[in-house]
C-alpha cells in the first residue's frame, strides 16, 4: 500500500454479473475510538473485530509513540469453508485482535506528522485530557472534505476548566492543572468527534458532565456501552443528551473486551455496488438495523433487497427508477450518511429520473463529480453543497492518459463503482486513500468477479 498505487479496473459496461458474498469488517470509526479510549484504563484491554486498514495502523503508531504497548494478536476469523454458491470472501475477512496496554504512556504529545494524516487522532485528546489533564496536538488531518474545524472540542475543554493555547503551525496545547471538571456543554452543531471525545474526557473528570445536542451514531454507542461495562457511568447513550458521572479512578481493564460493530458504511458501499453490478451479492456479518435509511431509499427506487438477521442480499432488479424528481439530503444518524453520498451519486447516474443531492454535513464533498462528468454523467453543480443528476447515462472510458482520482476514502470507493459500471478500462490513482477505510478491497472485489489490479505508478 503505497502512495503511488493505482487501480486498473475493467468495466462491466452495465452488465450485472458480479456474484458471491462479502464479509463486512468491524467499523473503523468505532475501533479507532475504542483504541483512543484504552488510555482511560488501569491495564491492558482487548479489542476484537478491528479492521486491518491503514487508519488503524496509524492509530497504533500514534499510541506506541506515546508509550503504549500494543500486541496485534490474530484474526478472529481467518477462513470460512469453501462453498460454491455463493462464493465466500474467505481469507480476506476477519478482524484483528488488539491488546493495548496504555498504562505506560509517558507523553501527552500526539505526534504531529501522524495526527495530520487522520482526523480521528483528535479523539485521543479526550482520553489524554481525562487521564493527564494536558495534551499537545496539531490541527488534525483526514479527508479533505470541508473545513473541519475543532471549535466544539476547544470550547468544550474550556467549559471543563482547561486553558487552550494555540502555538505557531497550528499546534494546540490544552491543560487543566487540577484536572477536568464536569460541566454542561451544549454543542452548537452535531458532531460525532466532539461528542465521543468530550464523553471520554468526562469519564475521568471530577463530577458530572452533561452534553447536549450530541451525535447519535451507533459507533459512539458501541464505545460508550463498553466503557460502562468497565466502570464508566454514561447515561443517555444514543440520545441527544449524554450525562457522564466522573469515576474516582481509571476504568477496569479486566471486565470485558471491546467488540467492534460491523461497518455500516462499508456494508452500504457494497450494497450500492451490488445494486448496480451484481446478479446476486450477499453482504454478510452486517447490522441491517443500522442501515434502515439507506435500505429504505434503495428499495423505494426499485432495488431488490432481502434482509436477514445479520446479512443483506441484493440481486439484479429489472426496473430501477424514480417517477417523481427526488431530493435527497445527507444528515446525521439516523439520516442518510454523508459517507455514502459519493457512491449514491454514482448509483443515481444509472437510474431513470431527476435527483437533487444536498450535502448538509461537509461542504467539500463533491470533488469526485468532475470525474463522473468526464465519464458521461449528466450532473450539474448548483453550489458547493448541492448537485443535480439526470439519469440514466452510460459511463464511458476516459481519453488516453486520463485517470480518475480518489480525493478521499468514500469518493475513492465511488469511483471504483463508477469504473465498474463503465464501458472500458479505467485507472484510479491515489488509492492509498481508499486503503484508509477499505481493507484489501481489490482482493475482496476479485472474489466477486471484478477484474481489478493494483499497480505502482512509479515502477
Ligand atoms: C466522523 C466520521 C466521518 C463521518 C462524519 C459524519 C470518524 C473518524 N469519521 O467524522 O467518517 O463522515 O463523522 O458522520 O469517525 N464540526 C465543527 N466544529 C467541530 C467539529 C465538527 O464545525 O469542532 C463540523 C464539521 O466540520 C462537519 C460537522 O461538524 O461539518 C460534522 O462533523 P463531525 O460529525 O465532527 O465529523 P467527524 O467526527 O470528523
Amino acid at each position: 500500500m503505497d502512495k503511488n498505487d493505482e487501480f486498473i479496473i475493467q468495466g462491466l459496461a452495465g452488465e450485472k454479473k458480479l456474484h458471491g458474498a462479502v464479509i463486512i469488517n468491524g467499523a473503523k470509526n468505532s475501533a479507532l475510538k475504542a483504541m483512543a479510549a484504552s488510555i482511560l484504563f488501569d491495564g491492558p484491554v482487548i479489542l476484537e473485530n478491528v479492521p486491518d486498514n491503514s487508519d488503524i495502523q496509524t492509530m497504533i503508531s500514534i499510541l506506541e509513540k506515546m508509550g503504549a504497548k500494543i500486541n496485534v494478536k490474530e484474526k478472529s476469523f481467518t477462513s470460512f469453508p469453501a462453498s460454491p454458491e455463493p462464493q465466500r470472501a474467505s481469507k480476506n475477512s476477519g478482524g484483528l485482535i488488539l491488546e493495548i496496554d496504555a498504562t505506560g504512556i509517558n507523553s501527552t504529545e500526539i505526534d504531529p506528522e501522524l495526527a495530520t494524516s487522520m482526523r480521528a487522532s483528535i479523539v485521543l485528546t479526550g482520553s489524554l485530557m481525562g487521564r493527564f489533564g494536558k495534551v499537545s496536538f496539531p490541527a488534525p488531518g483526514g479527508c479533505v472534505i470541508g473545513a473541519r474545524p475543532i471549535d466544539l472540542f476547544l470550547s468544550g475543554y474550556g467549559k471543563m476548566g482547561a486553558t487552550v493555547k494555540e502555538e505557531n503551525d497550528c499546534l494546540h496545547k490544552i491543560s487543566a492543572i487540577d484536572g477536568l471538571k464536569g460541566a454542561e456543554i451544549t454543542f452548537s452543531k452535531i458532531s460525532v468527534g466532539a461528542t465521543e471525545t468530550l464523553m471520554m474526557a468526562a469519564v475521568l473528570a471530577k463530577g458530572k458532565t452533561v452534553l447536549n445536542n450530541c451525535a447519535r451514531e451507533p459507533e459512539i454507542a458501541n464505545v460508550a456501552e463498553w466503557l460502562n461495562v468497565c466502570g464508566a457511568n454514561i447515561k443517555g447513550i444514543g440520545t441527544p443528551t449524554i450525562e457522564v458521572e466522573g469515576t474516582n479512578g481509571k476504568l477496569l481493564s479486566f471486565k470485558e473486551s471491546f467488540v467492534t460493530i460491523p461497518d455500516r458504511i462499508e456494508a452500504g458501499s457494497f450494497l450500492i455496488l451490488g445494486a448496480l453490478c451484481a446478479k446476486k451479492l450477499k453482504i454478510e456479518k452486517c447490522q441491517p438495523k443500522h442501515m434502515n435509511t439507506v435500505v429504505k431509499l434503495l428499495v423505494e427506487l426499485g432495488v431488490n433487497i432481502k434482509i436477514e438477521k445479520d446479512s443483506i442480499i441484493v440481486s439484479a432488479s429489472d426496473f430501477i427508477n424514480s417517477t417523481l424528481p427526488r431530493s435527497i439530503k445527507t444528515l446525521e444518524y439516523p439520516g442518510f450518511p454523508t459517507d455514502l453520498q459519493p457512491p449514491l451519486v454514482v448509483f443515481l447516474t444509472q437510474i431513470k429520473g431527476q435527483f437533487s443531492i444536498r450535502e448538509t454535513i461537509f461542504e467539500g464533498r463533491f470533488k469526485y463529480v468532475g470525474d463522473l462528468i468526464k465519464m458521461g454523467a449528466n450532473i450539474t453543480t448548483i453550489n458547493s453543497r448541492e448537485i443535480k443528476i439526470k439519469g440514466p447515462t452510460p459511463l464511458h472510458e476516459l481519453s488516453e492518459n486520463e485517470e480518475l482520482t480518489a480525493h478521499d476514502i468514500r469518493a475513492g470507493f465511488a469511483l471504483i463503482v463508477a469504473a465498474l459500471i463503465g464501458n472500458g478500462k479505467f485507472t484510479i490513482n491515489n488509492v492509498h486513500l481508499i486503503d484508509r477505510g477499505y481493507e484489501k478491497i481489490e482482493e475482496r472485489l476479485k472474489i466477486l468477479g471484478v477484474e481489478i489490479e493494483r499497480t505502482d505508478k512509479a515502477r
